[in-house]
């Protein structure tokens, strides 16, 4: 089943969501040559403090296993869900930062690929597409179109520019739980666009495209958690939580909504 939201509810999904992406920015402003990943994990977890949240992904449990770490923090091969170590980021790498937070009951959800210092122009149209297919997913989620929609439009960014989809990772619904119905895949074909629910106001979705340069296969290492390319190859991923409206998409993970606090 699908939530839809209340007024009440999206009310505290736009102040979660304003600390969330606030925090992003934060940390992906913090990044420089010579920091571990673990420094940068522990800045987050600094920063979602400040804002009064919790992260969303410390302790997330999948079966008996619990994310040990404040953000996620996925330099270059590594695709989501890297956790901070004693791994150097260095000049030249790209490292994708995914912030959840919750605060007031609900989840913001967020990601970006940043570069550290100056990056080749190959990794730029790297992260620039795969932004640009997150942007192109967000016009698509109006009501009237399906979640099959959102998935075409990601999908048609990345192949036409020689990229590859991840897909054993996909977006998802979020709200007081981080992920709930539905799923959301970055790709498509016919038999998925026959049931693929419809879009309808109040449904809250995160939508994060993973994308990379060479093979679309991904694997898991041994620490149970870190996705990488098969290829060793990089990849990029950009996240937002949307609102569907009766008109245009809202983006919820939006900083400018923190003045939203101030008010009680
Ligand atoms: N944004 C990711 C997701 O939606 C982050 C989850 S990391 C986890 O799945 F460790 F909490 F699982
Ligand atoms: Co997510």
């Amino acid at each position: 089943m699908i939530v839809i939201k209340n007024q009440n509810e999206i009310e505290a999904m736009r102040r979660a969501g304003a600390i969330a992406n606030q925090v992003l920015h934060d940390v992906a402003n913090f990044v420089e040559p010579g920091l571990t990943t673990l420094e940068v994990d522990q800045y987050a977890a600094d920063r979602i403090a400040h804002y009064g949240a919790k992260s969303a992904f410390y302790g997330y449990q999948v079966g008996r296993l619990k994310y040990p770490r404040h953000a996620c923090i996925s330099v270059n091969e590594e695709v989501v869900h890297g956790m901070g170590s004693s791994r150097l980021l260095e000049f030249g790498d790209i490292v994708s930062i995914d912030i959840g937070v919750t605060y007031g009951g609900f989840i913001g959800d967020n990601a970006l690929t940043v570069p550290v210092g100056v990056v080749t122009a190959e990794d730029r149209r790297l992260m620039d597409v795969t932004q640009l297919s997150l942007e192109r997913a967000v016009l698509a989620a109006i009501p009237g179109n399906r979640i099959s929609d959102i998935s075409q439009a990601v999908q048609a960014v990345v192949e036409s520019n020689g990229f590859s989809i991840v897909r054993e990772f996909v977006g998802h619904g979020v709200g007081r739980d981080m992920h709930e119905e539905p799923q959301i895949p970055n790709f498509c074909d016919p038999s998925m666009k026959r049931n693929s629910p419809e879009l309808r106001p109040g449904m809250t979705l995160a939508i994060e495209p993973m994308v990379n340069a060479g093979v679309r296969s991904v694997k898991t290492l041994s620490d149970r958690w870190t996705v990488v390319t098969q290829d060793g190859k990089r990849s990029a991923h950009f996240e937002h939580t949307v609102l569907i409206t009766e008109g245009e998409p809202e983006i919820l993970t939006c900083k400018e909504n923190l003045c939203l606090m101030q008010k009680k």
